[in-house]
């Protein structure tokens, strides 16, 4: 059913295929963009990606203004501050994230600072605090998971408050989204699995929740639809460029479907956990989202049911009863869950997460206060909260 009012915002120029990166010099040119910043984590380098990366320039003409390759796991206001300081003194004109999520938003909030020439990221907490276009952005993901080379969000921790912050606008919109398989063959089995649930669990609660609209449910089924048909694959084979292609690109259907419709429950209790136990946050996605869905099912029956069909495949989809398909959804999830643990060790529950019976409270607390149960169908209270938790514990 059409909502009877919505909106629809996505102006990220997407490049995807085998040598995408390649283009990124004449990207820039296109952007009126000389010297970028470069902005990614040890993990990404040591895996070999800067070297592609940086080939991609070579007799280009671009000058790269500099590297930082430290940034953190949950990257924190003092980490942007510190590179915002590095752009200024190395007259950057531009900015190049390439990594995973952590990267990717780390880079976003150095835009605010660098743009906004401020040094207190603080003052643009929350959503539509920016009021004009920032530097000249680029993304190159290495996770399938965040979507963020497509979204609005930025996620960034407040060490003082220990919180983490969000930071929604349309100019936090990359320019470009470079999707190249050469950078996420390098990820190893288990983050693999853990940013594909991600990536999948953005697809679902985007379908689900209440802002959904016919839009980004497009994106949203497709996304589910080809995460199903690879995730297994580009666990299973690294090396298997297709998969990882096609993990690349459901992923970034599923952040442009979420960053236009909202998450849910799994998301509030998944950046709970993140922010009390340090669980990762696909990890997290993975154990919350059967009990989310579960959790939310009376009101999620329909449009569950209806991405059976994405999740399953058309024979499985006809041969349930329509009043039987939500359910089965969230039976055939958790075999994919059983899947994922069986080859690469993907937590199934908070215990193997690393997460104590003592947390559930706070986390619990943390939980409804956390701005993804805005548009989470059903109501949630501490008590709510605290049964979805003790069952996923
Ligand atoms: N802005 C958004 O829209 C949005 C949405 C969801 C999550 N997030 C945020 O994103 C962050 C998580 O991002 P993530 O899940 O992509 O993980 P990540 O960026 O933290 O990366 C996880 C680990 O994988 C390594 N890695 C990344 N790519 C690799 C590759 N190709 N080969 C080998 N190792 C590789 C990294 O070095 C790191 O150690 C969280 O902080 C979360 O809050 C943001
Ligand atoms: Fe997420």
């Amino acid at each position: 059913m059409l909502p009877s009012y919505y909106e629809f915002y996505n102006p990220v120029k997407i490049i995807s295929g085998s040598k995408a990166l390649d283009n990124i010099p004449y990207e820039l040119e296109l952007l009126n963009a000389k010297r970028p910043l470069v902005v990614t984590d040890k993990g990404v380098e040591n895996a070999g990606l800067m070297k592609v990366f940086l080939d991609s320039f070579k007799n280009s003409g671009i000058e790269i203004g500099g590297i930082y390759s430290d940034v953190p796991p949950d990257s924190s206001n003092s980490v942007v501050k510190a590179i915002a300081k590095i752009y200024r003194e190395k007259e950057c004109d531009s900015i190049i994230a390439v990594g995973g999520g952590s990267p990717i938003d780390t880079a976003k909030g150095v835009n605010i600072l660098v743009t906004e020439n401020s040094n207190d990221l603080m003052e643009f907490e929350g959503a539509d605090r920016l009021k004009k276009p920032l530097k000249p952005f680029i993304v190159v993901p290495t996770t399938a998971g965040t979507g963020s080379e497509a979204t609005l969000v930025a996620v960034i921790y407040n060490e003082e408050k220990n919180v983490k912050m969000e930071f929604i606008s349309g100019y936090l919109l990359p320019n470009l989204a470079v999707i190249d398989p050469r950078m996420t063959e390098t990820m190893p089995p288990k983050i693999t699995a853990a940013t594909g649930m991600d990536a999948l669990t953005h697809a679902v609660e985007a379908f689900t929740c209440l802002q959904k609209n016919p839009i980004s449910d497009a994106y949203a089924f497709s996304a589910i639809k080809i995460i199903s048909h690879n995730i297994l694959n580009a666990v299973k084979n690294g090396k298997d460029q297709k998969a990882r292609l096609n993990m690349a690109n459901a992923a970034t259907m599923a952040g442009i479907a979420f960053s236009n419709s909202m998450v849910g429950a799994v998301h509030a209790l998944g950046h709970s956990a993140g922010a009390v136990a340090k669980v990762p946050h696909g990890v997290a996605m993975s154990v919350f989202l059967p009990h989310g869905l579960e959790y939310n099912l009376e009101k999620i029956k329909d449009s569950l049911g209806e991405l059976l069909l994405a999740l399953s495949g058309p024979e499985i989809f006809a041969a349930t009863p329509k009043e039987k398909r939500a359910l089965k959804f969230i039976e055939d999830l958790r075999r994919l869950q059983k899947q994922l643990f069986d080859e690469a060790s993907l937590p199934m529950t908070l215990k193997d997460a690393g997460v104590t019976e003592d947390m559930l409270g706070t986390i619990a607390t943390k939980a409804i206060n956390d701005g993804a149960l805005m548009m989470n169908p059903e109501e949630m209270s501490h008590e709510d909260a605290m049964k979805v938790l003790k069952k996923a514990f």
